[in-house]
């Protein structure tokens, strides 16, 4: 018997990494699913890569490997309009949304010399108006249902400062705020709304050409270079999390589990956010590290 047998999850930005694993772990608990994706690039962060077509029908392939149905639509959800059709489509083939998983996201770094407008409302409209107008498509049905869980994607990037991430860390903070909001709204009809917080986590997100630059202080950035600056962000010893990770927080705030737990922002970061203030322990060692081989130099 599965967690989420009988429950029908629609999650956005599906097309690949914790969107992709998400509908994954979710079917797999026997929920059918309802993946949307924006399966063509954004103008305004190019190069920045979003999913293909090719990519959400392989995560509906994933999911009916569970033998659950997939219902995979390409729909931008920064539109009410295309986001209330995929709500439409979901109640004509299914009959119910339970679970709503808000996830997909773009992360753009750049100095705040470098942002243009554009760039700053292409971000923020994604991060989240597109949230907010997600949730506002799906929330009537599940106050007619008086049920429902709403998971948000926020990031540690709400919690804790980064650079070059100033549009990112304003948007996801906002959406801790629509968050809490809407919880207290939509308490009173049985429906919980709750963020999850992820870490650095490795999906293409994370591992694009620009953040690992990012990391790297400069051109020249890979994945192997990253994991000493990503690892000294967290307490545990990893240099980044999994999207399954994510995933595991996702269900248990979907399932009956956490039936009396809303208004909760969970940190899903291997310590990021429990990090003591100053350097960090494994940069300390490295830098101590680095000192001793200056001294004792010949
Ligand atoms: N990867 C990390 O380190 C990390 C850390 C903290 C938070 N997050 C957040 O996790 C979520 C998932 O990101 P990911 O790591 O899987 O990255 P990802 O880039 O692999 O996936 C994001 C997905 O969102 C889709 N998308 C972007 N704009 C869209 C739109 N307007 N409409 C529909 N789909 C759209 C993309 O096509 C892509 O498939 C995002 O909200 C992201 O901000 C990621």
């Amino acid at each position: 018997m599965g967690r989420l047998d009988g429950k029908v999850a629609l999650i956005t930005g599906g097309g690949r990494g914790q969107g992709r694993s998400h509908a994954r772990l979710l079917a797999s608990e026997g929920a059918d699913i309802i993946v949307t994706d924006i399966c063509e690039p954004i103008a305004e962060v190019a190069p920045y890569e979003t999913s293909t077509q090719a990519d959400l029908d392989e995560t509906a392939r994933l999911v009916e490997l569970f033998d659950r149905r997939c219902l995979a639509v390409k729909a931008d959800a920064r539109s009410s309009v295309e986001m209330g059709e995929v709500v439409d489509q979901a109640i004509a083939e299914f009959g119910q949304i339970d679970i709503l998983a808000v996830n997909h996201g773009v992360a753009i770094n750049l100095p705040w010399d470098q942002q243009t407008d554009e760039i700053w409302d292409t971000v923020v409209e994604t991060n989240l108006s597109a949230p907010w107008r997600v949730a506002k498509a799906v929330i009537p049905h599940m106050v007619s249902r008086q049920r429902g869980s709403i998971i948000f994607t926020a990031s540690t990037a709400a919690m804790t400062a980064y650079p070059s991430l100033s549009a990112y860390s304003a948007a996801k903070t906002g959406v801790l705020g629509l968050m809490r909001s809407l919880a207290t709204e939509l308490g009173p009809h049985s429906i919980r709304v709750n963020a999850v917080m992820p870490g650095n986590t490795g999906t293409p997100m994370l591992h694009s050409q620009s953040v690992l630059d990012m990391f790297n202080g400069g051109p020249g950035g890979s994945k192997e270079k990253m994991v000493f600056p990503s690892q000294a962000t967290m307490l545990l010893p990893i240099a980044w999390l999994e999207p399954e990770d994510i995933s595991e927080a996702v269900l248990f705030l979907a399932s009956d589990a956490a039936r009396y737990i809303t208004g909760v922002a969970l940190p899903v970061d291997g310590g990021t956010l429990a990090q003591p203030p100053g350097i960090p322990a494994i940069a300390a060692e490295r830098i101590g590290a680095l000192e001793w081989q200056l001294a004792n130099r010949s």
